[in-house]
């Protein structure tokens, strides 16, 4: 016997050709690929190759045309600037078309890159999609980064134009943006620096011109000439999203035009089971990959009203504010991370405010990011009383590897497993020799080339580090750094990271570029930076440090030292907050550190000695350490 799920998988597996083309058919082209999956420069895939598209006309000018022009496209909606502006398709088109005249008349064309770093407002969507209207490389990076990180990904870009704002907004401050990214343009080589800067000047604070170089939004848009959309190549590049490596480097992963159009408009029907008209939430950032994917593209392409929410789970104003929302734009769909429940659940934990709203239009809870614990998860089950899916996907991936894809047959859920492969995703365990294990036991978690379209073709000028972060290890393959297990029933359980990648609050962060941070400190001789369990975020970094020999300061000034150097350099983002002096780091013979272990005694789980370490009493003193800082037995 077969089922829509078995068949829908075997068909995308076995004849990706037919699979992808029946859902490119349902995409607006202007000339119709030559080939669907082109092999011809293995290992580097591209789908739809000879194809023409663009995706803003696909997210906005296509449900004009098809009648859907006075149904709302966005909802802003800013619980901390008490404001709620909705945008009709017309009249998102109408923004987008006029901003992309101000990029064009600012001489920016296909190709260019343009920086965005705004906070959750509506012009975010707009620059995104006025960039995709020309075919200019948008790369937004997220507000919660200091100016350093920004500096790094203006020297990668090479941006022709920023677009950014004069202010943020947190719970509890306003962050001025302008002098962040002032800081980071002058940070930058001179000869990456964008030639002008197009700030919207929000009323909270606002930001001083740099006279010749800064645009004024408002003002530019008062008289810009709109724009139309152009012809692209679908393997034309739509952006950059910059992502944590395992160095301090991050890595710029590419999205084309044509898979990311054709992928994205499927998934909606498909994995999230929505329709044009529906209102699709999700409640994440638009710098990160969940943001790009499904707060612009996703809900977009498929003539959805999406929602753009400025403000958090809890404190814009209280643990009452997903609800509010629900039931205010009545949502049928939402997709957040974990993280964001934990926050709800610690603020309301028998879900009161939930009494207070109608959610008899929300039908399903997407949650996706970081490993779904099963508190969280049976809370949301128990309060919602609608289906909780937990769905396993990466920055490089662009949408979901796993899912139980509700579109195609609601699969049984098992706590822990984001379910099975998505259709397109031929999901293996492999060991440390490229052999496939059995069923149960746990490997790294790897994907059988080709990706499926709408997943990085590569990453952005770095052909060579594509290859060796994701194809070198397990040939064949592509490596998600992931580790976990299928079961017999061929559902996929992730478990942890590979590398030294940490989830904090949904945010994926690289503890390798922490350490370089605390290297630098001239006090600080060797140090280790590790994620540790959170009961809100999920994980913390929290970071260990040897300090020179003949230092004598007070280690307090060195710690707190180290905490305001990952701040000032990664941004608030980090959550870097705790560190702690010891004298020397648990390592191997070959002099490993052993950050497992370390790891398991902070988070006070059973551990064995490692029969390669070097010294056992260390671990005596990691363990003492670690309780003087709240970690370890100290948590019992
Ligand atoms: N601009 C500037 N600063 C920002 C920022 C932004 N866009 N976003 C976060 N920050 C700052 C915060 O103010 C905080 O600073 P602080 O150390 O001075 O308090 C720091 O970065 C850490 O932020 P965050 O990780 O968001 O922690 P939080 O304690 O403020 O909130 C949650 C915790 C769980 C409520 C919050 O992380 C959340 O809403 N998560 C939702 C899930 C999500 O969006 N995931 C993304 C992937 S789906
Ligand atoms: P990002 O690139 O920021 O989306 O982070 C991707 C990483 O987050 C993955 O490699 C996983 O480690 C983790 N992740 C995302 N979704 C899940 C999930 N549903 N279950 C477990 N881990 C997840």
């Amino acid at each position: 016997m077969t089922n829509p799920y078995d068949d829908a998988f075997a068909k995308s597996i076995n004849d990706p050709d037919a699979f992808w083309a029946e859902a490119a058919e349902d995409c607006h082209w202007y000339k119709k690929w030559d080939k669907v999956l082109d092999d011809s420069n293995k290992p580097f895939y591209r789908w739809f190759t000879g194809g023409e598209i663009n995706t803003c006309y696909n997210a906005l000018d296509l449900h004009i045309e098809n009648g859907r022009g006075d149904q709302l496209a966005l909802i802003y909606d800013s619980p901390v600037t008490n404001t709620v502006k909705k945008y009709t398709y017309n009249e998102l088109r109408d923004e987008v078309a006029k901003f992309a005249g101000i990029l064009a008349a600012q001489g920016v064309s296909k190709g260019d890159r343009v920086l965005i770093y705004l906070p959750m407002i509506a012009e975010a969507a707009i620059s995104m999609l006025a960039c995709a209207r020309i075919g200019a490389v948008h790369s937004v990076v997220f507000g919660g980064f200091a100016p350093n990180e920004l500096a790094t990904r203006i020297n990668d870009a090479k941006p022709k134009v920023i677009v950014s704002a004069s202010c943020g907004i947190e719970v509890k401050r306003v962050i001025a943006y302008k002098p962040l990214l002032d800081e980071a343009i002058e940070m930058a080589d001179a000869n990456n620096r964008p030639a002008k800067c197009v700030i919207l000047q929000r009323p909270m604070e606002t930001a001083g011109m740099i006279e010749g170089r800064d645009i004024d939004w408002t003002s530019a848009m008062a008289d810009a000439q709109p724009h139309d959309c152009v012809p692209l190549a679908a393997t034309d590049p739509l952006y950059i999203l910059y992502t944590s490596g395992t160095t301090g480097e991050p890595k710029g992963v590419v999205r084309d035009n044509g898979g990311h159009v054709v992928a994205l408009k499927w998934t909606m029907k498909n994995v999230y089971n929505v329709d044009a008209g529906d209102v699709y939430w999700a409640a994440s950032d638009v710098g990160w990959v969940v943001g790009h994917s499904y707060i612009i593209y996703g809900p977009l392409l498929k003539g959805c009203t999406t929602i753009v929410f400025e403000g958090k789970p809890v404190g814009t104003p209280d643990a009452g504010a997903f609800w509010r929302v629900i039931a205010d734009h009545k949502v049928k769909t939402m997709f957040t991370a974990p993280t964001a429940f934990r926050a709800i659940k610690r603020d309301d934990p028998k879900a009161e405010m939930l009494k207070k709203y109608d959610l008899s239009n929300f039908k399903t809870l997407f949650l996706a990011g970081e490993r779904l614990d099963p508190d969280t998860l049976h809370w949301a089950e128990d309060n919602l009383n609608i289906p909780v899916i937990d769905h396993w996907w990466q920055t490089e991936t662009g949408w979901a590897i796993c899912a139980n894809c509700m579109g195609i047959e609601h699969l049984k859920i098992k706590e822990g497993s984001p379910t099975k492969p998505a259709p397109g995703w031929n999901v293996k365990v492999v060991d440390e020799s490229n052999n496939l294990v059995e069923p149960g036991k746990i490997g790294a978690l790897v994907v059988k080339l080709p990706l499926p379209p709408g997943s990085l073709p590569t990453l952005w000028n770095a052909d060579k580090r594509y290859i060796e972060s994701y194809l070198e290890e397990f040939p064949g393959y592509y490596k998600t750094a992931d580790a976990g297990f299928i079961d017999e029933d061929g559902y996929v359980f992730v478990m942890s990271r590979t590398d030294d990648i940490i989830n904090v609050a949904g945010h994926r962060l690289s503890t390798g570029a922490m350490e370089e941070i605390l290297a630098d400190h001239p006090d600080v001789a060797e140090c280790a930076v590790l994620g540790v369990d959170d009961q809100l975020k999920g994980q913390i970094p929290v970071g260990f440090l040897v300090l020179n020999a003949g230092v004598d300061r007070d280690n307090d000034d060195i710690i707190k030292e180290v905490i305001q150097s990952v701040r000032d350099r990664i941004g608030p983002v980090a959550s870097f907050k705790t560190a702690t002096v010891v004298k020397r780091l648990p390592k191997t013979r070959s002099g490993k550190i052993l950050r497992g272990t370390i790891q398991k005694i902070a988070d006070n789980k059973d551990y064995k000695v490692p029969a390669t370490i070097d010294d056992p009493a260390i671990l005596g003193e990691m363990e003492e350490a670690l309780i003087g800082i709240g970690f370890a037995k100290a948590r019992k």
